[in-house]
This record gives C-alpha cells, structure tokens and sequence, in this order.
C-alpha cells in the first residue's frame, strides 16, 4: 500500500513537471507582442514593452570589453534575448540559484529544465549558465570587468543595494535591472540611493552613477535619459 502511495506521488510529481515544462516551452516560443502584461508578471519574466530597451542596452554592450552578466536566469527568457542580442564572441554569465519559480517546481528540477532549454546556446553562443546563490557569485567573481550587469533577481532593498554595490566595485560600465515599479518600491529606494535613473523603460531601469563614464561611451544612452 505504501508503495503503491510512493509510485503514485512520483507519478503525479513527474506529470506537474511535464505539464510546467509544456508551459515554459510555449511561452518561450511565443511571438513576444502576443505575451500579455499580466502573463509576462505571472511568469516573472521581462514584459514585451521592455525588450527594446534592453536590446539597445546590449548593444551599447558590445562595443564595451568585457561579459555581460545577468543575475536571474529564471527559465531564461530575458538570456536567449539578451544571447540573441549580443555578439557571438561576447561572454554571457547567468547566474541564478533555482530557488524561485512562478509553478514552485523544485530547484532540481528548475535548474535542468533551464539547462535544457539554454543549452543550444551555452553549447555555441558563449552562454555559461552558472547554478549560484548571487552573492556567493559576486565572493569568487575574478573575471575582467563586465561591460553590462542586469540585475532581476531577489527584489529585497538589501538584496538590490548589495547587487548594485557589487556592480559598482567592479566597475561594470552598464548596470541596469528590472522591477523599478510601484509593486517593488525596494527596488525603486535601492536604485534611487544607488546612483542617478539615466533611462527608464517601463520597469527596466538603468543607472548612472559616479565615477565610471559609462554614459560618455555610449551615446544614446544619454537620448534615452533626456
Ligand atoms: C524574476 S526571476 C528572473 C526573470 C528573468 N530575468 C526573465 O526575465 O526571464 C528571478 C530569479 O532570481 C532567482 N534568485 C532569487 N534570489 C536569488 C539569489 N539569492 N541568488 C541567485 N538567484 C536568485 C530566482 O531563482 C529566479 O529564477
């Protein structure tokens, strides 16, 4: 009877991840103006109205040495925009810890699901999907300076503050991030302490900040700002 109870459990463990799977599959493979404000939320990825900001944001990156880092890999919406984006011999790091997810999928599972669907391009775009905690990350990170930080990840004050503050000491010439809404006034007072909004777009927020020229190097930036 217990057995039988076990067997039962995977089962139905193993059809919810099928049917998540299914979901992130088709949502990945959606025509982006189809996606819906709310949908986009639910699934805690970047909305449609966002993307062409953070397009140019890439793009500014490309002509900065260094990778492009983004903290919140989630099922990796925002990374194949961002890999598609990018030039093909730009390093891309995505960092996430698989310990949220909109369908509660456990970490395990949350993590090869990503795998699976980023590993066209950490196979030949120059992807590395790192599984961290963002701050055990930013404690071993000795690579050259990133051209570009995007941060979505925990939207706590502290956790915003902390991202930032890392991105600023190691001097990345692009820190932008997601969530600087209403919904997420910790994000808006992190970023606000942080530094000046140099762009806003929807919620996709750019900062600029003293010290580092990042928006004598890239031009339209500033259009964006003004
Ligand atoms: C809003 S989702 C990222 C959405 C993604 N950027 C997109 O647009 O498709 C936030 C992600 O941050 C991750 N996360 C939260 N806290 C974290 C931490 N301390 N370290 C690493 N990742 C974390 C969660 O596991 C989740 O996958």
């Amino acid at each position: 009877m217990i057995i039988f109870q076990k067997i039962k459990n995977v089962v139905k463990r193993e059809v919810y991840f099928l049917k998540v799977a299914y979901k992130v599959y088709r949502l990945m493979n959606t025509k982006e103006e189809t996606i819906n404000e709310e949908e986009a939320y639910q699934s805690g990825i970047i909305q449609c109205s966002e993307l062409s900001f953070l397009r140019e944001l890439v793009q500014k990156s490309n002509v900065l040495p260094g990778p492009i880092i983004e903290i919140g890999t989630l099922f990796g919406y925002s990374t194949r925009k961002i890999a598609l984006w990018k030039s093909s011999s730009k390093k891309f790091i995505t960092v996430d810890n698989y310990s949220w997810n909109p369908y509660a999928i456990d970490k395990t599972s949350h993590f090869k699901l990503t795998k699976r669907i980023l590993s066209p391009l950490i196979k030949s775009a120059n992807v590395i999907q790192i599984n961290m905690e963002k701050n055990e990350f930013y404690k071993k990170y000795s690579g050259e300076v990133p051209a570009m930080v995007f941060l979505d990840a925990n939207h706590s004050y502290e956790e915003t503050k902390h991202d930032i503050y890392w991105a600023k000491r190691v001097g990345a010439k692009i820190i932008c991030g997601h969530d600087y809404l209403q919904a997420f006034q910790e994000v808006k007072r992190a970023v606000d302490e942080s530094g000046t909004l140099a762009g806003l777009q929807r919620s996709l927020w750019l900062l600029s900040y003293g010290g580092v020229a990042n928006l004598d190097s890239c031009a339209q930036i500033k259009e964006v700002k003004e």
